[in-house]
C-alpha cells in the first residue's frame, strides 16, 4: 500500500512542524494530535507524505464530488489566472465566470430560485441567507419576523448565526453568548418501524408556530438530510408536509445543501430528490469539489419581491471570484459529462444494501442512507472513534461524528473502489465489540 511517487524527504519533522505552528479547525488546542499528512490524490484516492494509500470514503469534508487531482480543474484556474484571478463584484462591478456560472446554477435548481449570491463557503451562504430572509421580511414591512427555525442535531456552520442554527449543543459550549431569535425542534430523525413519526415531527412543527406567532417567524433552516449528523434522512414524507405548512403559514424555507447539492443524492438538489421548491437553498462544497473555496445562495422568487427595492448592505470580498467561478462551472461541466448523477443513484443504493447487514450487530443502531451519503450508527461515540481509527490503519478513511460512521465517497468511485470499502469497513465494524475495544492486532 505505499507508493515510490509520493514526496517526503523527512515526514517525522513535518509532523513535528505542523504540531508546533498549526491550530486545527476541531483539535484540542495545545495537545495537537499526530497529523495525517496528505500529500496527493487521484479520483477516490488519497496519499500521506509517507506515501502510504487510502481509500477516500468521506471525500474529505465532503466536498469532493469529482475525485481528486482532475488536470482539467487546474487547467482552467491556471487559464484564469493568468486572465484575470480575481476583481470585486460588489455593486456594480462583475466577471463573466460569476455571471456564466450564476445563470448555469439559476439553469439547474428548483422551480422559484431566480438569482444567486456568491459567498466563499458553507457558513457564510448560512449567514447570508439568515440575514437576507430577516432583511427581506423588514423590507416588507414585517421587521417583527425574525425568528428562525432549525432542528436539533442540525449542523450548519460556525458564524454566530449559523451556530446558533446549528443543534449541537458541544458546539456550542464556552462559545457564548450567541444571538436570540433561534428556536430548535425535534431532530427529524425516528427508526424506519415507527408509522407516526411524521404526524408527530409535523404536529411540534405546528405547536411551535402557534405558540411563537407565525408574525414572528422568518424562516425555518434545514439540511434536506443530516449531514455532520450522522447522514440522516429523514422519514420519508417529511419533507412535502414541512413544506405544506411552511407556506400556509408564510413562512419561507432556507435548505442547507452545502453537503446535498450538486449529485450527493442523484440529483443536483435534494430539493428535487424531496419534491421541494425552497425560498433559497445555501450551497458550497461540491459547487467547486473544493478545488478552490466557493459557496453560492440560490435565492427564490418570493425573498426576491420581498426584498425588491432594498439595499443589500453585505457581501464578502471574494464574492463571485472569477477563478473560483470559471472552476466551479468546470465542474458542474464535469458532473453532467460523466453522468454522476446517475452514478449516485446507482452506487448508492448498492452501498446501502451491502452494509445493511451490519445492522445485525448488536452494536450496531442503524446502517442508513441517501444517494452517497450514508451512515453506521453504533451504540457509543467510542465506538465509533475505534472503528474509524482501525479503518484508517487498513487504509479506508471514514469519519466518526458521534456515534456515527460517516460515508460520502467522491462520485467517480469504481465498483472495485465500492467492494474495497464495504469489506473494510465491515471488517473494523465486525471487529469492535460494543465497549470499543478494537482487535488485538491492527
Ligand atoms: C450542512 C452544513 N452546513 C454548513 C456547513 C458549514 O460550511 P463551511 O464549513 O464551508 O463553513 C457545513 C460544513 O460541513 C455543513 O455540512
Amino acid at each position: 500500500m505505499t507508493d515510490s511517487t509520493a514526496v517526503t524527504a523527512d515526514p517525522g519533522a513535518l509532523a513535528a512542524r505542523d504540531k508546533a505552528t498549526i491550530v486545527h479547525p476541531h483539535s484540542r488546542i495545545g495537545a495537537p494530535a499526530e497529523p495525517l499528512i496528505v500529500a496527493r490524490g487521484r479520483g477516490a484516492r488519497i496519499w500521506d507524505v509517507e506515501g502510504r494509500r487510502y481509500l477516500d470514503g468521506t471525500c474529505g469534508l465532503w466536498q469532493c464530488a469529482v475525485g481528486h487531482g482532475r488536470p482539467e480543474l487546474a487547467a482552467v484556474a491556471a487559464r484564469q489566472m493568468e486572465t484575470l484571478e480575481f476583481y470585486s463584484s460588489f455593486g456594480d462591478y462583475s466577471n463573466p465566470q460569476a455571471i456564466a456560472l450564476a445563470e448555469r446554477l439559476v439553469e439547474l435548481a428548483p422551480e422559484g430560485i431566480e438569482r444567486v449570491f456568491f459567498t466563499n463557503g458553507g457558513s457564510e451562504g448560512i449567514e447570508t441567507a439568515i440575514k437576507l430572509v430577516r432583511f427581506a421580511w423588514a423590507h416588507a414591512g414585517q421587521p417583527e419576523r425574525t425568528v428562525i427555525l432549525s432542528r436539533t442535531r442540525a449542523y450548519h456552520g460556525v458564524g454566530s448565526a449559523s451556530l446558533a442554527a446549528t443543534g449541537m449543543p458541544a458546539m456550542k459550549e464556552k462559545m457564548g453568548p450567541l444571538p436570540d431569535g433561534f428556536v430548535h425542534l425535534s431532530e427529524p430523525h425516528a427508526p424506519r418501524t415507527d408509522a407516526g413519526a411524521v404526524d408527530r415531527m409535523v404536529a411540534e412543527l405546528e405547536e411551535t408556530i402557534e405558540r411563537i406567532g407565525a408574525e414572528r417567524i422568518a424562516a425555518f433552516v434545514g439540511e434536506p438530510i443530516l449531514g455532520v449528523g450522522g447522514m440522516v434522512p429523514p422519514p420519508e414524507g417529511y419533507w412535502p408536509r414541512v413544506q405544506e405548512v411552511l407556506r400556509r403559514h408564510g413562512i419561507l424555507l432556507v435548505l442547507d445543501e452545502i453537503v446535498t447539492a450538486f449529485g450527493r443524492t442523484g440529483h443536483w438538489f435534494a430539493a428535487q430528490r424531496y419534491g421541494l421548491e425552497p425560498d433559497a437553498i445555501v450551497t458550497a462544497k461540491g459547487l467547486s469539489s473544493g478545488y478552490v473555496p466557493m459557496g453560492a445562495v440560490l435565492i427564490g422568487r418570493r425573498v426576491l419581491e420581498l426584498a425588491d427595492g432594498g439595499l443589500f448592505l453585505h457581501g464578502f470580498t471574494y464574492n463571485g471570484h472569477p477563478t473560483c467561478s470559471a472552476v466551479a462551472l468546470e465542474n458542474l461541466a464535469i458532473i453532467e459529462r460523466e453522468g454522476l448523477l446517475e452514478r449516485a443513484r446507482q452506487i448508492g443504493p448498492r452501498l446501502l444494501e451491502r452494509l445493511r447487514p451490519l445492522e445485525q450487530l448488536d452494536h450496531v443502531a442503524e446502517v442508513r442512507g441517501e444517494g452517497l451519503m450514508l451512515g453506521v450508527e453504533v451504540t457509543e461515540a467510542e465506538t465509533a472513534a475505534a472503528i474509524a481509527a482501525g479503518c484508517r490503519r487498513d487504509g479506508l478513511i471514514v469519519r466518526a461524528a458521534g456515534v456515527s460512521l460517516v460515508l460520502s465517497p467522491p462520485l467517480v468511485i469504481s465498483d472495485a473502489e465500492v467492494d474495497e470499502l464495504v469489506e473494510r469497513l465491515s471488517a473494523n465494524v465486525r471487529a469492535c465489540d460494543p465497549e470499543g475495544t478494537l482487535r488485538a492486532a491492527a
